[in-house]
């Protein structure tokens, strides 16, 4: 056990350095088991010698940041939370609106929020999303916006054919009046650029699950101060407000994570 914990810290420096992701963020329970998930494959044993092994196999290192980058998703994930904010919340603002999707993988969830926002939203509406990930591969997909089948399982039937256009071999598209709502760029959590302010609504959800609380503590207030007076946070259905952080926004909806600035 000694000798495979050899060279941890020196493998999340190397981490750090090069695939630009930092694993200081992320539980070392889960980072550990994902490690050595790769470490078998490659037939490695210690995190010494795969640190040694990242730094010239560039086909690894792309193995490595999937796999830490857990990028699972759906349109309309746990479909109520999406509903309750179109109803009780979208429909509050008369002007602009304003989400972002932190952490939103392949763009389904930027795009549902798209949805939401044209269904509750008042005439007029002037709307605007960002998608942003740390995984460039994920931003990609979802600027495509073509997705199959198994993304629309939950998104309710009417949804899909008002805003996706059905292509050949089970793949949906979707429309390009969501789709020009909806703006993707790269953002590591870690380091969120100075012009992220002024948000409605930030979405944030099953991307602190693997994440360490003191990163999730730094991000959330960084949350708290990109969003307008009043403005809106949303978490995953696992996740919950801790410690200082829970002082800094009240709970508007407990069954569906939704917080608000106080
Ligand atoms: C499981 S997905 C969640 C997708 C979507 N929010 C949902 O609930 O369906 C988690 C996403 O968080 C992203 N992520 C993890 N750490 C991040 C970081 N430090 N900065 C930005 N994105 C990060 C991953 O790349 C991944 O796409």
């Amino acid at each position: 056990m000694e000798k495979q914990n050899n060279g941890f810290e020196m493998l999340k420096e190397k981490i750090k350095e090069i695939i630009n992701f930092d694993p200081g963020t992320y539980k070392e329970k889960p980072l550990k088991r994902r490690l050595r998930v790769r470490m078998r494959a490659t037939g490695i044993n210690t995190f010494f010698e795969y640190a040694r092994y990242l730094e010239d196999n560039t086909e690894e290192q792309k193995k490595l940041a999937d796999a830490l980058t857990i990028n699972v998703s759906k349109f309309f994930r746990n479909r109520d939370a999406f509903e309750t904010l179109g109803k009780d919340v979208v429909k509050i603002f008369t002007d602009t609106l304003n989400i972002w999707s932190a952490g939103c993988a392949s763009g389904e969830e930027a795009y549902t929020l798209a949805i939401i926002a044209m269904e509750y939203g008042k005439p007029g509406l002037s709307i605007s999303v960002y998608g942003t990930d740390i995984d460039e591969m994920s931003l990609n997909r979802a600027k495509k916006g073509i997705y199959s089948a198994q993304a629309l399982v939950e998104t309710p039937s009417i949804y899909i054919d008002r805003y996706f256009n059905k292509l050949n071999g089970n793949l949906y598209q979707i429309k390009d009046e969501v789709r020009k709502l909806v703006h993707f760029m790269k953002v590591n959590l870690s380091y969120i650029p100075e012009s992220f302010q002024n948000f409605n609504i930030i979405v944030c959800r099953n991307v602190f699950i693997y994440l360490s609380k003191e990163f999730q503590e730094k991000v959330i207030k960084e949350f708290y101060n990109r969003l307008n007076e009043g403005g809106y946070l949303v978490l995953g259905k696992v996740e919950t407000m801790f410690g200082d952080i829970k002082n800094l926004f009240y709970t508007f909806n407990t069954k569906e994570r939704i917080y608000r600035k106080v």
